[in-house]
């Protein structure tokens, strides 16, 4: 079995501030940094980082070699991430105040995905493969229907959430990945109660599983009536971003790995607890041997 991750890499410029910059106003930020971030990108890291082996697919423009050796460096194969030179890789504005995050995107290169390029992938995987997913690339519909043709498994992080995750084949996707509020709006109901929002999942979304995280109040792992939930650990949080990323790719790669349910939310909330004391996304995502 193959992991395919083909998602969005964006540089992250990431403002410390001491509130969220408001309409009118012109503020100065506390510090500045650059680094590794999109959402694809990080679940790749996170994955590589928990030990399984995965194949990163994406484009990165003509500024986006340094996001290749960074990959290498962790171990991802990047056989089918793209170079295209006519155009920049995406991009994050991300301030972040008292742990919390406000995030910009601008797509750039993860925009320019197109048939082509998801056919040329897919071609070196085969049924039983898995493939990864959040919502930050172009023609997702393409891709999920592609990959479903050919019995890959589909896990879908529906991050960020909007009105285009409607107009994907949900029905072909085996694995969600969502926070309360993704989960709220998949579900198609507005409740901010944990309950309501998992009832309203086991309706839509039968025989499919549903990985829902709640922040301080810890994840829930849903399938059919079943359902499993894990407390997340207590720790300071001084940047959430990339909290979910890990969480998502530790999840995936223990429950691939091992097939134990409970062992993978242990796991994959006590990286993201890790995640959330450090700055920055890809770089403050933990190894297997820092959880031990
Ligand atoms: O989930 C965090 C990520 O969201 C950041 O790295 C940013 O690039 C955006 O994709």
């Amino acid at each position: 079995m193959k992991v395919l991750s083909f998602g969005s890499l964006n540089y992250d410029h990431v403002y410390q501030v001491d509130h969220f910059v408001k309409p009118k106003e012109t503020m100065s930020s506390m510090s500045y940094a650059r680094g590794f971030g999109g959402k694809g990108l990080n679940q790749s890291i996170a994955m590589a980082k928990a030990g399984l082996d995965v194949y990163h697919a994406g484009m990165v423009g003509s500024d986006g070699q340094d996001f290749i050796d960074y990959l290498v460096q962790w171990g991802v194969k990047v056989d089918y991430l793209v170079k295209n030179n006519e155009i920049a890789t995406g991009h994050a504005i991300i301030e972040v105040c008292n742990g919390e995050n406000c995030i910009i995107l601008h797509g750039g290169a993860n925009q320019a995905i197109g048939d082509r390029q998801i056919d040329e992938t897919l071609s070196h995987f085969e049924k039983g493969d898995v493939l990864l997913i959040q919502n930050e690339i172009s023609d997702l519909a393409y891709l999920i229907r592609k990959a479903h043709e050919k019995d890959m498994k589909i896990v879908f992080n529906t991050a960020p959430m909007n009105d285009l995750v409607f107009t994907y084949p949900l029905d072909l996707v085996d694995i969600f990945v969502v926070n309360e509020v993704e989960g709220a709006g998949l579900a198609g109901i507005e409740s901010e109660d944990y309950e309501e929002i998992i009832k309203a999942l086991q309706k839509k979304f039968k025989d499919t599983v549903v990985v829902m995280t709640v922040g301080g109040n810890g994840s829930y792992y849903i399938y059919n009536d079943e359902v499993i939930h894990q407390d997340a650990f207590k720790v300071k949080a001084v940047d959430t971003t990339a909290a979910g990323d890990t969480f998502t790719g530790f999840f995936l790669a223990s429950y691939l790995k091992d097939n134990d349910v409970k062992k993978a939310l242990e796991l994959a909330s006590k990286a993201s607890s890790i995640t959330v004391q450090g700055h920055g996304a890809a770089q403050s995502i933990p190894s297997i041997k820092d959880l031990i």
